[in-house]
């Protein structure tokens, strides 16, 4: 209901922004040529402004004014970014009346992890594309667990990296076969899109408490190079094979995060307070740890793993995913 909200508004804001450019485009013209020559001032204006400022070190309320002109907004001291668009940030409040700091994720888009899922669940291979997929995921466990041995903060930052690739070339491509073919897609490509923007914030979440290294960088950018490539082909080829393997990778990030858990449990890895946008992210409490945040993760991973293998499962019984009502919000 809280993602549904938040597509609204955003479908609503891209209304805004697109209608005038296909619907009015005489009136657009008429804007254009009044204002030709403010516009650079609007359209460069952050680099204007800090150029001026060298320059002449001049009149900065001056020079607002000017950049705003063309725009109709309105100069506050605040506005750091001028726009000609008239595409002001919204202003959103938190329950309590304070301001809301995230602009990546809105309140809308927060939520408590369910923190009852079944974590035992899991799908046994019993197909030969079954087992290929299960032991493609055993398989890259070994250069996994040599590489980052018991660092699991470092493992669970870099392997988000990785797992918030599947459902955005998921639903990538099922956008693409929904436009190719004139259809509805059942919702899956917003579940898609919705698991790779829930794995990305589980990204930003752990930036905050680790930091990774110029090597871990050049490893992440490889490795993106490789599994998203592998991945589009593997999702072209077989979509019952490429969510099964994501339903696996899961269940092994299930694993993943009950020992950091274990290793948090029994002082190897220090429970520090969690990072605000955690808090904020999973409605956690103000005085959550480092554990809470992991708990909600997993419970995270349970449900991506859940999503996967259904839709592994419907291809499994010979019918396509739109056929099959998409979990949206399934969190
Ligand atoms: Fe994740
Ligand atoms: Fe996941």
């Amino acid at each position: 209901m809280m993602m549904s909200r938040g597509y609204t508004r955003l479908a609503s804001s891209m209304f805004t922004m697109v209608s005038p450019r296909f619907f009015s485009t005489a009136a657009t013209r008429g804007v254009l040529s009044n204002d030709m020559v403010k516009a650079p001032a609007v359209g460069l204006g952050v680099r204007c402004r800090s150029s001026m400022a060298a320059i002449g070190g001049g009149d900065k309320e001056q020079e607002k004014k000017q950049a705003v002109g063309g725009g109709g907004g309105s100069a506050k001291d605040d506005k750091e970014i001028v726009s000609y668009w008239g595409l002001d940030p919204t202003k959103v409040s938190k329950e309590d009346g304070s301001p809301w700091k995230w602009t990546c994720f809105r309140p809308w888009d927060t939520y408590r992890a369910d923190l009852s899922i079944d974590l035992k669940k899991h799908h046994a291979p019993v197909t030969v594309l079954d087992k290929m997929a299960y032991w493609t995921v055993k398989s890259l466990r070994w250069p996994t667990d040599l590489f980052f041995q018991r660092r699991y903060g470092c493992r669970a930052m870099m392997l988000e990296t990785v797992a918030a690739v599947p459902g955005m070339v998921g639903g990538m491509l099922l956008h693409c076969k929904s436009l190719r073919r004139f259809e509805h897609s059942g919702g899956w490509i917003k579940a898609l899109l919705e698991e790779a923007e829930n794995e990305r914030m589980h990204l930003m979440t752990f930036m905050e408490v680790s930091d990774p290294r110029w090597y871990e960088r050049a490893l992440v950018f490889s490795v993106q190079g490789v599994f998203f490539n592998a991945y589009f082909l593997g999702y072209i080829i077989s979509p019952k094979f490429a969510h099964r393997v994501v339903g696996y990778l899961e269940e092994e990030a299930i694993h993943s995060y009950t020992e950091f858990l274990k290793e948090l449990d029994n002082g190897n890895i220090e429970n520090v307070p969690a990072p605000p946008i955690a808090i904020d992210y999973w409605r956690l409490s103000p005085n959550s740890t480092l554990r809470d945040v992991v708990l909600a993760v997993r419970a995270d991973e349970a449900h991506h793993r859940d999503v996967n293998h259904f839709a592994s499962d419907i291809h499994y019984q010979g019918r396509q995913l739109k056929e099959a009502p998409a979990p949206l919000g399934y969190h």
